[in-house]
This record gives structure tokens, C-alpha cells and sequence, in this order.
């Protein structure tokens, strides 16, 4: 069965395509390389002997996605990861987020109606809660206001599909919500290629143990936790993978009961920023260089999921630790400065 995977050259994108190959889908990646690096598919093709077809077109162009998905409307399903990600920059660059990751969403949806293609996986995050009150998360947790505006491109999103889902009933939907993505795959053949600076905790710890930064700084001890640094659900990247091919699976055997679906992906327990540091230090026997700062604005103390819905209904399950996604992470990055990425 073919499969259509937007940002398929991209950290979670390459990941999942990985997956569906090795499960035996056909895969048709469109990326714009904007913010992802063309080696990914190399790196696809070294893991699993297969080649995604690959469009290196901007999904925000209306006529070159329709012509894409004309092409391949008997596929199963799309898997739209395309979107801008970074929080900072959407806070400096609004009106980019909103237009970018609307638009490009918008027109996958035009094109799925337009050529009746069935199912639809949704990369959304636990952002869209914002604040959270209650811990753990739940699928029910009631949404907030966004704290910034990737997040509320993501809320926005969601809202748009589950619209268009109440009156088309041809297509179904499941929203899948990641809680902090870390990791690489055990190969070391695929991961995260920061395009500049890093702005996640993982790559900036193994960008200090391998030198390209000089110190982490830990934005903050004095928050109301057990060692005081922010608590985050860090998942590995390999979990999120398999969990879109499931997601897919359970659309195509129309296990779902309503036409669109939400389900949170976290592994269900919380990490202090020290306890990763810790866990980072342990599998890869590094001191890191670290300083306690100031507080990050935006930060949420704590957030992790109640991931039992996944679980149950995709009959999915948690296979790698924090120290498995530390270990795997810390080998891509010395993998990327052979490949000098
Ligand atoms: C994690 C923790 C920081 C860097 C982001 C996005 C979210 C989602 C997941 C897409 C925090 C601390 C970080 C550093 C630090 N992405 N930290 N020093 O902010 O939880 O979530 O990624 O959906 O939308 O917001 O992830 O990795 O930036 O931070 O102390 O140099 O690490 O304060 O507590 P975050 P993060």
C-alpha cells in the first residue's frame, strides 16, 4: 500500500518513513528541503534498502501539490509533518508560522477531498495544551491558550481538521500529539540535523559533549520540582515512528470510532532537564560542561503524558528509556561529524 509522507526528510518524517518501509508501505516523500537536509533519504535507503519517491516541492504552492496528489490518489493515507517548528522563531516571526503551516496543511486537505484519498495522520504536539493544569496530560486535558504561535498553528490545524471531518465523512483523521521528541535511530544512520543553533535540550547537550557549543546552560534549578530543573515527557524519536504506522494501520482496518481521533504520544513519565543531563553523562560516560541560568520565558515547570489511549487502541508501546534515546543521540551526533553534517 502507498503512503504520501510530507516532511519526510525531516527528523520525525525520516524516522517515520523508516518505519513504513520496513512495514512494507510504498512511501512518496514531498519535502522543500527548507528546513531538512536531502541526506535523510540516503540515510533511509542505507537502513532499510528501500527509496521513498521523493517531490522536493513547497506544499504552500496550491497547483504543485494538487498535481502530486493527483498523481498518487490511490494512495492509503498522508502523513503531514510539514511545518515550521521552532517556538523562538515563530515568536519573532508570526505572520511566517501562520502562513506556512496553515496553507501547506489546507492544501493537503484540498487535495485529499479532491481525490478522495481515505486516511490522515496529523503531526501535532502537547502544545497545543498550553499550561497544563492537571498532570499527567490527557487527550481530555482542556486546551489553553497557546504559548506562542507554533503552538497555536498547531491548535489552529487541528481545529481545520476536525471542521473538515464533520462534514466529510469519506476521510478519516487521527491527530497525533508528541510530547518532546529526542533520539536517533539505533543504526546512526538517520536523527535530527539542526539547521543553525539548536533550540531542543538533547541536541544542545550533545552539541557541548562533542564541542560545537561551549556550555549548556540549564535555564533555571528553582522551579517547584524534585531537583528543581523543568520537568518534560522525552520520548524517543523510534516510539513516535511506529506509532504513525500503527495510527495508519488502525485507520485503514477502520478500528476507529469517530473520523477523527486524538491520541497523545509520551511515554508517560517525567524527566527533570538534571535527570537528563544525568542519564546523558552515564551512557556516554562525558562530564557535560553545564551551568545553572535564569529561568526560560515560556517554560512550562512540568509536562508529561497519560499515554494509555495509544497504548490500548493502536496497541502500541514505549520499546526505549531516556538513556537508550541519550546513547542513540550522542552516536548520531558523532556519526554527523563524520558525514560532516
Ligand atoms: C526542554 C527543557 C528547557 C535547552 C519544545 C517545543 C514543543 C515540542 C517539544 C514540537 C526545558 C530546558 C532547553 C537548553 C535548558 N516541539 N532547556 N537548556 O520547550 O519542552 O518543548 O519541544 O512540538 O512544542 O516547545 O523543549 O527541548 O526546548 O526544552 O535548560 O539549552 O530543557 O528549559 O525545561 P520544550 P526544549
Amino acid at each position: 500500500m502507498k503512503v504520501i509522507v510530507t516532511g519526510g526528510t525531516g527528523y520525525i518524517g525520516s524516522h517515520t518513513i523508516v518505519d513504513l518501509l520496513e512495514h512494507n508501505f510504498e512511501v512518496i516523500c514531498i519535502d522543500n528541503l527548507s528546513r531538512s537536509n536531502k541526506y535523510a533519504l540516503e540515510g533511509i535507503e542505507k537502513i532499510t534498502n528501500k527509496k521513498p519517491t521523493f517531490y522536493n516541492i513547497d506544499l504552500c504552492d496550491r497547483n504543485a501539490t494538487l498535481k502530486v496528489l493527483q498523481e498518487h490518489k490511490d494512495a492509503v493515507g498522508i502523513i503531514h509533518f510539514a511545518a515550521l517548528k521552532s517556538v523562538g522563531e515563530s515568536v519573532e516571526k508570526p505572520l511566517m508560522y501562520y502562513a506556512n503551516n496553515i496553507d501547506s496543511l489546507l492544501n493537503v486537505l484540498i487535495g485529499m477531498k479532491s481525490f478522495s484519498i481515505p486516511n490522515f495522520v496529523f503531526s501535532s504536539s502537547c502544545s497545543v495544551y498550553g499550561n497544563a493544569d492537571e498532570l499527567p496530560v490527557t487527550e481530555n486535558t482542556p486546551i489553553k491558550n497557546a504559548e506562542s504561535p507554533y503552538a497555536h498553528t498547531k491548535q489552529i490545524g487541528e481545529d481545520i481538521i476536525r471542521n473538515f471531518a464533520t462534514v466529510n465523512p469519506i476521510q478519516q483523521h487521527i491527530l497525533l500529539r508528541y510530547f518532546n521528541p529526542v533520539g536517533a535511530h539505533p543504526s546512526a544512520l538517520i536523527g535530527e540535523i539542526p539547521i543553525e543553533k539548536p533550540n531542543n535540550l538533547v541536541p544542545y547537550i550533545t552539541q557541548t559533549a562533542i564541542g560545537k557549543l561551549d556550555e549548556l546552560t540549564v535555564f533555571g534549578n528553582d522551579y517547584n520540582t524534585r531537583d528543581g530543573s523543568c520537568v518534560r515527557d522525552y520520548i524517543h524519536v523510534c516510539d513516535i515512528a511506529n506509532a504513525h504506522t500503527l495510527a495508519l494501520q488502525f485507520l485503514i482496518d477502520k478500528k476507529n470510532k469517530t473520523n477523527c481521533e486524538v491520541f497523545n504520544l509520551g511515554t508517560g513519565n517525567g524527566v527533570s532537564v538534571l535527570e537528563a543531563i544525568a542519564a546523558f553523562e552515564k551512557v556516554s560516560n562525558k562530564k557535560l560542561n553545564y551551568t545553572i541560568g535564569p529561568r526560560r520565558a515560556g517554560d512550562v515547570v512540568a509536562v508529561y503524558a497519560d499515554n494509555t489511549r495509544a497504548q490500548q487502541a493502536l496497541n502500541w508501546n514505549c520499546k526505549y528509556n531516556i538513556e537508550d534515546a541519550m546513547l542513540s543521540a550522542w552516536n548520531w551526533e558523532n556519526k554527523m561529524q563524520e558525514l560532516k553534517l
